[in-house]
């Protein structure tokens, strides 16, 4: 079994629904707390074994590239200023050299085209895709737990979730062969169904680790739902042929694609750290 050492990252998007604020911004650049989403996707799959990274940009997004950069007036400002704890925390978050790379997906077909995108980066190789609106919680980090399942039970595994069933419209669903708790085995995979078509209500979030093969059901470009070339249909079509497992992770999701989701997601992430918490503890009675 290969290992897992590369990540895709899609981050090629719009952003029309945190419009104006993404006019002239990424919104992976968006921070929580003070952190942009961009950079926590990177740290989980850093913390998975992560060690090449993918960024499937296009127009306007430059500044995601540049903050993985190494800031040398930043950087020289902040000790003479003698800021040596922040200057340690942002050498900590460094990547290593030609760890970064990007490509361009030029017209906005759909996730699976964004995918496809990255097919030289690739070439054989396992891969995580990691959506960064959709930013965990969890005491393992999500792309870790995939990386376990992956090394347990070989080839794609997808984080799942359940949602009430009026939301799987909104969602990548599975249709299970067999659930075994944790793990669940895939017989088939639909992209954003009506309720009535769903098969259940156990959904695709936005981490997945899939086989390089994946690509070659892409290449095909067939247009699923919205009209767009969809990773999960492209998906659905490995699963005859590999290993497909869902994995009910451990943590919480936070759909920062969404503003009361990224809203929460401030709050949550503040009350995890020691400096915060207190502050928001004590102001957030005042508003219910
Ligand atoms: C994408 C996928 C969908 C998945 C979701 C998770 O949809 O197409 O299958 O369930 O991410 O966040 P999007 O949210 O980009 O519409």
């Amino acid at each position: 079994m290969k290992p897992l050492k590369k990540a895709v990252l899609p981050v090629a998007g719009l952003g029309t629904r945190f419009l104006p604020t993404t006019k002239a911004l990424a919104k992976e650049m968006l921070p929580v707390v003070d952190k942009p989403l961009i950079q926590y996707a990177v740290e989980e799959a850093r913390a998975a074994g992560i060690e090449q990274f993918c960024f499937i940009t296009g127009r306007g997004k430059t500044a995601i590239v540049e903050h993985f950069d190494v800031a040398y007036e930043l950087e020289r400002t902040l000790e003479e200023r003698g800021k040596h704890d922040v200057l340690a925390s942002l050498r900590s978050q460094a990547l290593p050299p030609g760890s970064i790379n990007t490509v361009r997906q030029q017209v906005p077909m759909g996730l699976g085209h964004a995918i496809w995108c990255a097919r030289a980066f690739i070439g054989e190789d396992p891969f995580a895709i990691l959506l960064p609106d959709d930013l965990m919680l969890c005491e393992t980090p999500c792309t870790q737990q995939l990386a376990e399942a992956y090394y347990e039970t070989g080839g794609n595994v997808v984080a799942i979730e359940e949602v009430p069933m009026e939301r799987v419209k909104n969602y990548g669903v599975l249709d299970i062969a067999e659930d075994k708790g944790k793990l669940v085995s895939v017989k088939g995979l639909v992209e954003k169904p009506p309720v009535e078509y769903a098969p259940s209500n156990l959904t695709v979030i936005g981490r997945y680790v899939l086989m390089p093969q994946v690509i070659e059901y892409l290449a095909r470009m067939e247009r699923g739902a919205g009209g767009e070339v969809q990773l999960t249909d492209a998906m659905a079509k490995l699963i005859p042929h590999q290993p497909f497992h869902g994995v009910r992770y451990e943590g919480r999701r936070f759909d920062c694609g969404d503003k009361a989701g990224y809203l929460e997601a401030q709050i949550a992430f503040a009350l995890k750290r020691a400096d915060m918490a207190p502050a928001v503890r004590e102001f957030l009675p005042k508003y219910r």
